[in-house]
């Protein structure tokens, strides 16, 4: 969602500032604003669109030490140049990332203190709070402390105000901000790809810690405005990890990351067939939710199967947006796991502190590090997928799906089934090496496309029918193939496109008459199998390697994720950043 980038040095800080929002480009916007130091005076320059629109519109020659910059991905009003961030209320302006949901009755009271506001934005608020509060005392830090219990809902901010010229101020509740530490200057961003041109040395920032940030210093304090030392953190990985490398997307680029992101993410739990240290001790546990939004949910999904098959303990998964407003029948021996690419997902975050608040122990699966959800769980297991840029996930689900097998595994103590993973990165690459645009080139013009498979292979029908739907803009839809006699196949008519998925052992016979019931309304079907199956049944056939169900759904994810990047290139589509997503959702 909303990106934000600051800095304060001995450099240019503009094109600093536009470098970062350039990399944070993959959490979704739909404009974008910066505001910088000219003689002494502010300026503001914002625009809809690209960022590249708004790098046409500023001065070319412009030598300035502070700004700060964002993209917006529109919540409150409409995308125009008015509701762009940065936000200007008498001495101070601000980028905000987040929510604040009180922001209609602080409207009301700062209007009665005589403010006008010009935005629909519930931003807005921010600068005209802190003006307010600085006009009955001029002290910043303590002006911004007030925020804390003023406003309700979440923010990272990025602040400056015109009597200090010399300092940017930033802090956080609910939404991700990071200070990093460069060797002229210093940063704030929402994330790590932001910086990593310029640094790799960064500090996490807690809930309402606030930084004051010079050309040569970074003071931080917690909410009590005490002076607070905080742990240097080291991006490990190589800047170049984030760049695209000669792919030509970031999707295709991280499908084929995908044979060593497996690799990364077992070696990190397993040596010589056994649990390393890094796995907790999970085993009195009775009974699991899993919660999750999205491609991570359908991990879960896989993971219920697995659970369950191996450990023989109940497992529910959920969404998590719904989570924490139904009823949720958890007792002392029950495990709540989150999954998170982000660890920010608000939604996700929000059911970790449901759960939390009612005494609950909460696993997070996150990939990134630091991350909020990673942060506040009882136990944190990192998946090893590296920076994910496309706005569709791909190697990290991959990842979560290594990683959900392997605590099926763990739970169930089966330490036998883990000689299956052995080489499976060489059957992931022969994968990735298959030409899919053939069947891309079969269904790319339709506008409904159907998934069909039980089980873990409906699991896969969903993960494989959303990569569709957000990038390609095709209504893909996925049933439990017996489901379909109930109603949907009165849907399928001659040409009809259905990929059908079919590589469960236990149910391959009750999935292909469910495919064949479609074939002979004529449908048009893919499947997608490990079995030699009746030839009559498919017009073209995918074949997966056979290999063990624990780790089947890590191989046939990805003729899914492949399809579904060719159909997008076929039509055209932006296949990095589709329309009116963002990668990190960070609002509820
Ligand atoms: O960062 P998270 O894993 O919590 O994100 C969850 C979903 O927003 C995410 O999986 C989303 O569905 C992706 N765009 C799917 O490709």
């Amino acid at each position: 969602m909303c990106g934000i980038v600051g800095y304060v040095g001995k450099e240019n800080a503009l094109p600093r500032v536009l470098d970062g929002l350039n990399f944070l480009e993959y959490r979704g916007y739909d404009s974008a604003g910066v505001a910088y130091f000219t003689n002494g005076k502010i300026k503001i320059t914002k625009e809809v669109g690209r960022i590249s629109v708004l790098e046409k519109k500023l001065p070319k020659d412009i030598y300035t030490n502070m700004a700060i910059g964002h993209t917006r991905w529109a919540t409150h009003g409409e995308a125009s140049k008015i509701n762009s961030h940065p936000h200007r209320q008498g001495k101070f302006t601000v980028v905000h990332n987040g929510i604040i949901e009180n922001y209609a009755e602080l409207k009301k009271e700062l209007k009665k203190a005589k403010v006008k506001f010009i935005s629909e934005t519930d931003t807005e608020v921010i600068p005209a709070l802190l003006n307010y509060y600085y006009q009955q005392e001029p002290n910043i830090l303590k002006c911004i402390q007030k925020l804390k219990n003023k406003v309700t809902g979440s923010y990272a901010l990025g602040i400056i105000c015109d009597d200090d010229q010399d300092h940017l101020y930033a802090t956080r509740c609910g939404s991700p901000l990071i200070i990093a530490k460069a060797a002229k200057g210093n940063f704030i961003a929402s994330d790590v790809p932001a910086i990593l041109k310029y640094t790799n040395k960064y500090y996490l920032l807690d809930e309402y810690e606030i930084a004051q940030i010079s050309m040569n210093k970074i003071t931080i304090y917690n909410a009590d405005l005490k002076e607070i030392t905080k742990e240097e953190l080291t991006f490990a990985g190589q800047a170049e990890s984030i760049l695209l490398n000669g792919y030509e997307h970031y999707m295709l680029k991280e499908i084929h990351e995908e044979d060593q992101v497996f690799l990364d993410t077992f070696n990190y739990y397993v040596t010589d067939n056994k649990f390393k240290k890094t796995m907790p001790h999970l085993k009195n546990y009775r009974q699991i939710h899993i919660v999750a939004c999205g491609s991570a949910y359908y991990v879960g999904l896989i993971g219920k199967f697995l659970i369950e098959r191996l450990a023989q303990i109940p497992v529910t998964v959920e969404v998590a947006s719904e989570y924490r407003y139904q009823e949720n029948f958890y007792n002392k021996q029950t495990l709540v796991i989150i999954i998170s690419q982000s660890g920010e997902t608000a939604d996700s975050l929000a059911a970790l502190r449901k759960a939390k608040e009612d005494g609950i122990d909460t696993l997070a699966i996150v990939n990134v590090i630091g991350s909020s959800i990673a942060r506040e769980a009882t136990y944190t297991l990192y998946i090893k997928a590296g920076p994910e840029i496309a706005v569709a996930t791909t190697k990290a689900f991959l990842a979560q799906t290594t990683l959900m097998a392997l605590l099926a595994i763990h739970i169930s103590n089966r330490l036998d089934l883990l000689k299956h993973f052995n080489g499976l990165e060489q059957k992931i690459k022969y994968l990735l090496q298959q030409d899919y645009r053939q069947y891309a080139k079969a269904i790319y013009q339709e506008e409904n496309i159907f998934y069909i498979g039980r089980q873990m292979d409906y699991a896969l029908c969903l993960e494989g029918a959303l990569k569709l739907k957000e990038t390609s803009y095709i209504n893909g839809v996925a049933y439990q193939a017996g489901e379909l006699k109930h109603g949907t196949i009165s849907l399928i008519k001659e040409n009809t496109p259905v990929i059908g998925i079919a590589t469960e052992a236990k149910v391959m016979a009750k999935t292909i008459s469910n495919i064949k019931e479609t074939k002979a309304r004529k449908a048009q079907v893919i499947l997608i199998t490990n079995q030699d199956v009746p030839d009559k049944c498919y017009d073209k056939l995918i074949m997966i390697p056979k290999v063990h169900e624990i780790v089947s759904p890590i191989l046939t994810v990805i003729p899914l994720q492949l399809i579904g990047y060719e159909v997008a290139k076929l039509r055209g589509c932006d296949i990095d950043k589709p329309k009116n997503l963002a990668k990190s959702v960070t609002v509820e």
